[in-house]
């Protein structure tokens, strides 16, 4: 069975065959813009569709400089159907969707639960829709382990219950998985991947894409990369009363370059005519649990910076603790993260240091 991947972009550079074009929904976004540089990397043409709500085009000239290829780019509020079907008839050849696009602030949308529900939802009914109406099969789904709760066990394999969401975020999230679902069961022709992100943390090791959070960031990494460069005070650790070893809450950071590597895998599946199954799940963590207190030392050892920290109450909705069983990722997907935490953090820090270099931050 042919599979898509290096040698086959191999094959392809000498192949006057047009490459599958996939379609990127929130493709200047940080997940996303990981995504679409590996994506380019592995032979694939790429469409972005992006309201640039929540990202900035610039981003487009950073894959540009990583991949020598500008993926095409249209501004499009993915929330209104006649935008994207517009995409999908100006764009015949896209083979597949991959679906970045979503508010993702776990404490906004407990502020804003209207606007998250119709937001998020919006985009994945007329992202399906469009792609019944044209055709096109393969969809990759951008899901999250916050599905799983505070597990009743770890690490968390895609077996573990779906708990009742802890905030309107995670339930879109839910949600989405479950309008896939059934419109398989409906009879949609559909290969669908869902992938369940741990905790994506990070940069490009060229510095030229990251995350780049509007205002205070509300993760661990930035904020706390932030704390190293001066631009914040101090981190405020949330809470050391934990049941955990050390008090501070355990959490599977996964590589952003590695987690975008795990969405070319799924589309190399869909594409390779793979599938076990119209819709198949899967974990995207590291198996390794790490403490806040664990990253914080792991960041001062590869950087040699210090983090101005101190211990601070708990933040309402936090769970203790929860890492993934990766193995069916492993085994079935082909896909292992590869990136030790260390360098990931010092990949984290020298793209802090190329946006103050910039004047962004
Ligand atoms: C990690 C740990 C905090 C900030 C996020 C998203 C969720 C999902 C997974 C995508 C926690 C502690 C944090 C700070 C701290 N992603 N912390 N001080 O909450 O695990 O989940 O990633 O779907 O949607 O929200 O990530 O980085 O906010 O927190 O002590 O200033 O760091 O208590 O233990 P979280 P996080």
């Amino acid at each position: 069975m042919l599979t898509f991947g290096w040698h086959n972009f191999c094959d392809m550079m000498n192949d006057t065959s047009p490459k599958p074009r996939i379609l990127v929904a929130g493709g200047t976004g940080y997940i996303g813009s990981h995504t679409v540089v590996e994506l380019i990397q592995s032979g694939y043409e790429v469409t972005i569709i992006d309201d640039l709500s929540n990202s900035n085009a610039s981003v487009i000239e950073g894959i540009a400089e990583i991949t020598g290829h500008r993926p095409d780019f249209v501004k499009c509020d993915c929330a209104d159907f006649a935008a994207v079907d517009k995409v999908f008839s100006d764009n015949e050849d896209i083979k597949a969707v991959i679906n970045f696009a979503a508010f993702k602030a776990v404490g906004e949308s407990v502020q804003r639960p209207l606007a998250y529900y119709r937001n998020n939802l919006n985009i994945i009914l007329n992202l399906l829709d469009s792609m019944t109406r044209h055709g096109v099969k393969g969809f990759v789904f951008s899901s999250s382990c916050t599905v799983y709760g505070q597990p009743d066990e770890n690490p968390v394999t895609e077996s573990s219950p779906v708990k009742k969401a802890l905030s309107p975020y995670g339930n879109t999230k839910q949600i989405a998985e479950e309008i896939i679902s059934d419109a398989i069961t409906s009879g949609a022709a559909l290969d669908a991947v869902i992938l369940r992100y741990f905790n994506p943390v990070g940069a490009h090791p060229s510095s030229l894409i990251g995350e780049m959070p509007n205002g205070v960031p509300l993760n661990l990494v930035p904020y706390l990369t932030q704390a190293a460069i001066g631009i914040r005070k101090e981190l405020s650790v949330f809470g050391d009363d934990y049941d955990t070893p050390d008090g501070t809450c355990i959490r599977d950071y996964i590589d952003i370059t590695d987690l975008a590597k795990a969405h070319v895998c799924a589309i190399d599946r869909i594409m390779g005519g793979r599938m076990a199954a119209p819709m198949e799940v899967f974990n995207i963590g590291t198996g390794r649990g790490v403490s806040v207190r664990e990253l914080i030392d792991t960041f001062q050892s590869a950087t040699g910076v210090e983090v101005p920290h101190r211990i601070a109450s708990r933040r309402a909705g936090d769970i203790a603790k929860v890492w993934a069983d990766p193995t069916k990722a492993n085994d079935v997907l082909g896909w292992h993260a590869t990136v030790p935490l260390g360098d990931t953090l010092l990949n984290a820090w020298k793209w802090q240091l190329a946006l103050r270099q910039r004047g962004i931050q």
